[in-house]
């Protein structure tokens, strides 16, 4: 391998550090809706820069793997960018955590394998310890980020059941293949020749951690998946890092703290939007509840079905209407419609607010998104938090394609697999009025007893549809 220059190593360390301050700032600009096309920016900004210093250093001593790979990978990227819809985005995110998973389960072996290679070992051939726990600590975390990411894309894409796998014994067996991680990883640090059954240990450690990935995500039931997709964002991050370190690339390293760090923050804002604990998910302890029955179509119990004349007449005589977005939007791409329709609504005097449930739709910051795209204004845009108590003093809550978030079963039904789950009071309005095609459950497979209450009323259709439908009415 070349030697590096003074220069080229300054250099090289100067760009990273560059990169690295943009991704920061990337992650702070994609806090906000305001600024997240700007973060977005930076991010492209620093994520160029990280990848020119380290293509030009002269560590890479020949270009036609990386230009091969670039044109393959980034070919395929383009072309899946093109035809995925946004619903079909969390599962899109799995299947690329399982990839940065592989490559760091890969990088490790590779060094495993070749460590001269890396400059990680000494002249007898003798792996640094202080590189092996490294080097393990990589493969092991990129393992179960492929094998847990392979399992929620299954489960996302509907290639899987989404009903929690569970079986007796479960935990203690987590436990048990945790702790034997870390003795094979003790192990493969005092000695990295011995072979266990025929096996060395950094393989037996790297095969063990594939298992436990699985069994990590196989128990978590359907609606505890947001959760699942930050967390496995999260491992992906650590397991970079590892690699960063074997591979001793600071910008690897910083990168992967960051995703890491940032994917574990997620997942515990997360998991207090949906009510369950951090270090159950982390443990895959969670979610062994079943579905419950989903309210079919032939509910024997009478509901006030309405028209889009019949919702226009409601809507334009309220002072105060709340949206409430979720999933069956997102499917109908109704966001345009919808603020058409509020755009009328406010010409006619009526205020209009949108309450934005932190777990809405199938990913985070989902509805925000298509609200931003419909280039409804921030400053009407709310959490739940901010909003809840504006429904007691509201005369519609508009709820389209939402189902989950308004639940009332999450606060009053301790058996309800939602429990706990903080909810949108839709139900304190003078009227609720739902937009979906059904009666059926929404994603957790929870029957919505708001359907069937005196002061809703159902409008069946498509969400894009009616909202066209009422617009019409309107004006
Ligand atoms: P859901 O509870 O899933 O309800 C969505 C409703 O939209 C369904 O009941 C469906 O009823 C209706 N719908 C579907 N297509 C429609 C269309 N074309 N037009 C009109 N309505 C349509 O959605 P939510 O309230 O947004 O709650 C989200 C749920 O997903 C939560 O359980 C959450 O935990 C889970 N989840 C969230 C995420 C993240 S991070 N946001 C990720 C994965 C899972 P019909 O079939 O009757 O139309």
């Amino acid at each position: 391998m070349p030697e590096m220059s003074e220069f080229q190593v300054n250099a090289t360390a100067a760009a990273y550090l560059v990169s690295a301050i943009l991704f920061i700032m990337a992650l702070r600009g994609l806090s906000s809706p305001e600024s997240s096309r700007q973060g977005n920016m930076f991010g492209i900004l620093g994520m160029i820069i990280a990848v020119a210093a380290t293509v030009l250093s002269p560590d890479i001593v020949s270009y036609q793997w990386i230009i091969g790979a670039i044109i393959v990978g980034g070919g395929i990227g383009f072309m899946i960018s093109q035809r995925i819809s946004m619903t079909a985005m969390p599962q899109l995110v799995a299947a690329f955590h399982s990839l940065v998973g592989m490559a760091a389960v890969l990088v490790a072996s590779g060094a495993f394998l070749n460590p001269g290679a890396f400059g990680i070992a000494d002249v007898a051939g003798d792996i640094f310890t202080a590189s092996k726990i490294e080097m393990s600590l990589g493969s092991a975390i990129g393992a179960i980020t492929f094998s847990g990411s392979v399992i929620a894309f299954l489960k996302l894409q509907g290639l899987m059941s989404g009903a929690p796998i569970v079986f007796k014994g479960q935990h203690p067996l987590n436990a048990l293949i945790g702790i034997a991680i870390f003795a094979l990883i003790g192990l493969f640090a005092y000695d990295q020749q011995t072979a266990y059954l025929g096996l060395n240990a950094f393989w037996w450690l790297t095969a063990i951690a594939f298992l436990i990935g699985f069994l990590l995500i196989i128990p978590i039931g359907g609606a505890d998946m947001p959760v699942v997709i930050s967390m496995v964002n999260s491992y992906s991050g650590w397991a970079a890092a590892g690699i960063g370190f074997t591979l001793q690339n600071n910008a690897l390293i910083v990168t992967g703290a960051l995703v890491g760090s940032s994917g574990a923050i997620l997942s515990y804002i997360m998991c207090k939007g949906m009510n369950r604990s951090f270090f159950n998910v982390i443990l895959g302890g969670f979610g062994g509840e079943a579905a419950g029955p989903a309210a079919g179509e032939g509910e024997a119990k009478p509901v006030r079905r309405g028209s889009a004349d019949d919702a226009a007449f409601i809507l334009k005589n309220a002072g105060k209407v709340i949206i409430v977005p979720g999933y069956g939007m997102a499917v109908a791409q109704a966001q345009h419609a919808l603020r058409e329709m509020a755009d009328i609504l406010k010409s006619h005097g009526v205020t209009v607010l949108y309450a934005v449930h932190p777990v809405a739709g199938r990913m985070p910051g989902h509805m925000n998104v298509l609200l931003a795209e419909a280039n409804v204004p921030y400053d009407e845009v709310f959490e739940l938090d901010d909003i809840n108590n504006e429904f007691a003093t509201a005369d519609v809550a508009f709820v389209i394609g939402a189902n989950d978030v308004t639940n009332p079963a999450a606060k009053t039904d301790p058996e309800s697999p939602i429990y706990g789950m903080p909810v949108l009071d839709v139900e304190k309005a003078k009227s609720v009025l739902f937009v979906k095609r059904s009666l059926a459950a929404g994603y957790a497979g929870v029957a919505n007893e708001l359907f069937f209450r005196d002061n809703t009323m159902m409008l069946f259709g498509d969400a894009k549809k009616m909202t066209e439908g009422i617009n019409k009415a309107l004006n």
